[in-house]
């Protein structure tokens, strides 16, 4: 594309009104210390203030640093910045990714159907389209549930391996660790994504491949690392079945479904082909179904979406389709209905109580008045352990950007750096830089007041444990601990300084009844709308990725030098000398 498209006019979020008031105001008030601890006791009502009910998830916001005057000038600025129009715009279809010219529709995967009114974009019914997707994964997973799709040999299928990357991995891996309690007919999941070989060998290495299913996930079906892991997953199958005397030995893998065909009209009563097995074991998920074909994945087994879903915003799509064969149809309708009820909330609710404006508009505050640049999301949940590489990919691909739609430079920071590991493993690791380092990291916590497992019942009381330290941290963290404190409990002075806790080290709670596929939903969907929120305050495109072509570029260019010298000689002198060392040490 390369007219520039009609958008709202840019605008500098610095040259605001709300802006300048904010900078006032964090002049004014944020320059004592041990503020948290004096609102806290100046304001009973602070925690009824600043919490919120949505749904089934409770937001205690109130240990952030701010004041009810903050809330009403970060409002102003969302409202300056017609955060309430994108917003719509965004429900509605508009193409909001300007730079590849599309819809920004990810909410359309959870609308009900049942919804009034269709919602058409560019001329095209996209809930119709979604709902009718969500049908044949449902009647597919179903029959691989019940035992009706099976492996070549008729066998049962026992595991998923998805292959994928970035939004088409991170998404499907981390809620299937997120929910792995509700798996109800023993198939399990692998997740192979990484172009290190080691990846898929290791996650292979135990199967059986007569009773292994590979779904190939990508938006594009370009992309190097999954197609390459595809590949050796085919030729890992044909070579299992190959050596388990299922196919000839010199049956060649087919590599087109015509091939397939006409494989299948000629094969011999006693050997399934090649073709059969890949038809058995290979289905797909992609917007680019020309390219599953000729991958060899026959389309009828490929489960498609469509370009103005993002890669990050996914996984509520056809990309989900491990899940609901690993949890059922059910499960999955469940977790739409989390993220349209968070949906739900973020368009109807007037800014100053809605969560993910809020906790959007906190992160602008404290990335842009504070200069803190990073940001932790810490689980008090073992099945949210891959929440924060989720997030990683959701919040820095989306707003780690230079310039604004238009390609006029931003003139603040973007973006925060998203990191964390559950608590409480994290306490032990990295927490005392977040109580006593020189930077302040706002962190959110999540946690549940119920664990999922099923021996939940006798372990009630250690989950009590896991939960004491949850509300301990945050209190330490907001709180602190003072000199006169530290000197009352009889250490000698010249230690006092090191066990001080300043405190005012901003936290927000999040606290739900039990991990359910429900919750999950919200979850997921409040942290996208929180990025949205950020991205219309800089008003930059959330929903491009311009800054990974680069090094795909170079990749390209660079990989046939470890063997050619005219490809060698075309790089820096750094590159040189490091494909030098590794062509003196490679093995083979
Ligand atoms: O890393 C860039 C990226 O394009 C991500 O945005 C995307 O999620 C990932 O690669 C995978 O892309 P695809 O689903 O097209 O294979």
């Amino acid at each position: 594309m390369s007219e520039k498209p009609t958008m709202h006019t840019p605008k500098d979020p610095t040259t605001t009104q709300a802006w300048a008031r904010l900078q006032e105001h964090k002049q004014e008030v944020f320059n004592n210390k041990h503020l948290l601890k004096a609102w806290f006791s100046q304001d009973p009502n602070r925690t009824a203030r600043f919490s919120f009910k949505v749904n089934d998830l409770l937001f205690d916001l109130s240990k952030n640093l701010m004041t009810p005057t903050t809330v009403e000038l970060l409002c102003d600025l969302a409202r300056e910045m017609g955060i309430e129009s994108r917003r719509d715009a965004m429900f509605a279809g508009e193409h909001l990714n300007t730079t590849e010219n599309r819809a920004v529709l990810h909410t359309a995967l959870r609308r009900p159907a049942d919804q009034a009114g269709k919602l058409l974009v560019d001329g095209q019914d996209v809930v119709a389209d979604v709902r009718e997707v969500l049908q044949r994964m449902y009647r597919f997973a179903e029959d691989v549930r019940a035992g009706r799709w099976c492996g070549v040999t008729g066998k049962r299928i026992k595991t998923v391996v998805s292959i994928g990357i970035g939004g088409s991995d991170l998404g499907p891996f981390m809620m299937y660790e997120a929910l792995k309690s509700y798996a109800d007919v023993g198939i399990q999941c692998r997740f192979v994504s990484n172009i290190d070989p080691t990846d898929l060998a290791e996650k292979t290495a135990d199967l059986d491949p007569q009773t292994t299913l590979f779904i190939v996930v990508s938006k594009t079906f370009t992309t190097l690392e999954t197609l390459t892991n595809a590949r050796c997953a085919k030729t890992w199958l044909l070579d299992e079945l190959r050596k388990a005397g299922v196919i000839a030995q010199d049956d060649a893998p087919a590599n087109a479904v015509s091939a397939a065909s006409a494989a299948t009209a000629t094969a011999p009563a006693t050997f399934p082909t090649a073709a059969d097995a890949i038809e058995h074991h290979f289905v797909a998920v992609s917007t680019n179904l020309e390219l599953v074909r000729e991958f060899g994945i026959n389309p009828d087994n490929a489960f498609g979406f469509w370009d103005w879903v993002g890669g990050r915003y996914s996984v509520d799509s056809a990309v989900g389709l491990a899940l609901i064969i690993a949890f059922g149809p059910e499960r999955f309708e469940e977790l739409l209905r989390g993220f349209y009820a968070m949906d739900q909330h973020f368009l109807n609710t007037p800014l100053q109580q809605n969560v993910p404006v809020l906790m959007g508009l906190l992160n602008i505050w404290y990335v842009n008045f504070f200069g803190m640049g990073s940001h932790a999301v810490l689980p008090y949940d073992q099945h949210l352990h891959r929440f924060p590489a989720y997030l990683q990919q959701l919040t820095m691909e989306s707003n780690g950007k230079s310039v604004r739609w238009d390609g006029t430079s931003v003139t603040t920071q973007t973006g925060e750096l998203f990191w964390g590991e559950p608590g409480t493993n994290g306490q032990h690791a990295f927490y005392q830089l977040i109580h006593q380092g020189t930077r302040k990291i706002p962190c959110d916590f999540i946690a549940f007041a119920n664990p999922v497992h099923p021996t939940q019942d006798t372990l009630q009381d250690v989950h009590e444990l896991l939960l004491g330290n949850f509300l301990a941290q945050t209190k330490a963290l907001a709180f602190g601990k003072t000199p006169d404190e530290v000197r009352a409990e009889g250490t000698a002075e010249w230690m006092v300084a090191a066990r001080v806790f300043e405190g005012d080290r901003p936290t927000t709670s999040i606290f739900g009844e039990k991990l359910t596929p429900f919750a999950l939903g919200e979850l997921v969907s409040l942290y996208e709308h929180i990025t949205f929120v950020e991205g219309s305050i800089w008003d930059i495109n959330s929903y491009d990725q311009w800054g990974v072509e680069l090094g795909k570029q170079l990749a390209h260019e660079i990989t046939p030098a470890f063997h050619d010298d005219t490809a060698l000689k075309q790089q820096d002198q750094s590159t040189q000398s490091l494909i030098m060392f590794y062509r003196e040490k490679r093995r083979h």
